[in-house]
């Protein structure tokens, strides 16, 4: 597919090469690579077809990244990976809405994906293009999402897999999806960063496909999410898209998706891009408010219960930066608690969603406060992960038993324990207990 060519982001680089060389960073200057496209996309039609599609039957049709197949590197024959992922809601959030201090909040819920994250909307692509390039493996570093989407998909192309984890620190949910999706998972003595070094070190071997967000096909599955998104809005993009970031892979997708939609006229402008990173994990926020932004330092000891993103040596942040650079966005931190009581809130818009994935609201409701957002501006914030990813976290919680990183105690501020009732107990006594709920 000639049209279709794999380019180095560095400006001083562009080197480019072809579309099915198995790279992860350009062999040139190690620079991350992007596809781009040849000739422009005849945008003419494409709004009236993809929404046709929606009620088609095609597994193609069916899926919410293959629905927009026109800006994805792949030909009509290509025998695509599909679990049905995208197609998830678009909600409006009152409650949250009014803890930010806005008159209304739409929360993008990539946690309703087949695997419960974001993730299974770019690795459709990822894994589609590993079987297409006959790799016998594939394998990823993960906090978790990533492994338990690539083992799903991994089991539905008959590809071996492999996941890298740091030992003690993944969320038993994730864990478990990974192990009964049939991965082989490898479980290492540091943090996510180390298992990152490993991973790209074993995928040197050519039959071995590395699909985390540096593999620029992953990107282009997860960008779909902007054009989902500028759809169910009626092609009005948002003033501010907020995303948790840890890896960077999600901004930089996004950032990725606007910029075609742009390009090619299906919207006018992109929406600022805001990254919301943990405190402790907080690498790409400090490269952002260092304002001579000459060089970027990975954080050594990442910490954050939000066990999703902790990282400290972002992979993608080239391509993240450049997608909060060209759209004016910011990129800010929040503590533990305000993760918790944001996750806690966005629970009683009978929504939830996992903690990184609530980074995005305590994030909105600090920049309202700064005012810089603006009550009367259009904001979307992406919830990440399903609610049931990390229950843990929520029990704790909710029986104020939640406990920081640093040892500080995080108050249940939106708390909500079990009340314990004993069989004997009179029947007057559960009565009053209901009459003061
Ligand atoms: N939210 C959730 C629930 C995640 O699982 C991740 C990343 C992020 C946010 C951050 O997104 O890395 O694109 O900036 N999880 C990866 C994993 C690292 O291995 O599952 P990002």
């Amino acid at each position: 597919m000639p049209n279709y060519y794999q380019q180095c982001i560095a400006p001083d680089c562009g080197a480019e090469f072809d579309l099915d060389a198995r790279l992860y960073v350009c062999s040139r200057c190690g620079g991350l690579l992007d596809i781009e496209r040849r000739e422009a996309i005849d945008s003419a039609s494409l709004r009236d077809l993809w929404r046709q599609r929606r009620t088609s039957l095609d597994p193609r049709d069916r899926s919410g990244v293959w629905r927009f197949r026109e800006f994805l590197p792949f030909t009509e024959e290509t025998e695509i990976v599909s679990l049905g992922e995208g197609n998830t809601p678009l909600y409006n959030a009152p409650r949250s809405a009014d803890y930010c201090r806005l008159p209304q909040l739409n929360l993008k819920h990539q946690g309703c994906n087949p695997t419960g994250s974001f993730k299974d909307t770019g690795m459709t692509a990822a894994v589609t293009q590993a079987r297409k390039l006959g790799a016998r493996l594939v394998v990823c570093a993960s906090t978790g999402n990533t492994a338990a989407s690539l083992a799903a998909y991994a089991a539905r192309s008959d590809l071996l897999c492999a996941i890298i984890v740091p030992s003690g620190q993944v969320s038993h949910a994730k864990l478990a999806q990974a192990l009964d999706y049939g991965a082989k998972v490898l479980e290492v003595d540091g943090n996510f960063d180390t298992c990152m070094n490993l991973i790209r070190e074993l995928a040197e071997d050519e039959s071995v496909y590395l699909v985390n967000s540096i593999n620029p096909f992953r990107i282009e599955g997860q960008k779909t999410v902007a054009f989902e998104l500028a759809e169910q809005l009626e092609w009005r993009v948002p003033d501010h898209l907020v995303v948790p970031g840890g890896n960077l892979g999600n901004s930089s997708a996004f950032g990725k998706g606007f910029r075609d939609l742009v390009a090619c006229g299906l919207i006018d402008r992109q929406p600022k891009i805001t990254v919301i990173q943990a405190e402790g994990a907080a690498p790409f926020a400090r490269f952002y408010s260092d304002h001579a932004h000459e060089s970027f330092v990975n954080e050594e000891h990442p910490q954050t219960l939000a066990s999703a993103i902790k990282i400290g040596a972002p992979v993608s942040w080239q391509k993240a930066w450049r997608a909060v650079r060209e759209t004016g966005g910011s990129v800010v931190t929040v503590t533990e608690q305000e993760i918790a009581d944001a996750k806690a809130v966005i629970g009683r818009d009978g929504i939830g969603c996992e903690p990184a994935s609530a980074t995005t609201v305590a994030g909105i409701r600090r920049l309202v406060d700064a005012r810089v957002i603006k009550g009367n501006e259009t904001v979307v914030a992406v919830l990440t992960g399903h609610v049931l990813k990390d229950t843990d976290y929520v029990m704790k919680y909710h029986s104020d038993e939640l406990v920081g990183p640093d040892g500080e105690r995080i108050v249940g501020n939106f708390g909500n324990s079990p009340i314990r009732v004993a069989v004997s107990q009179d029947l007057q006594d559960l009565q009053d207990i209901l009459k003061i709920l």
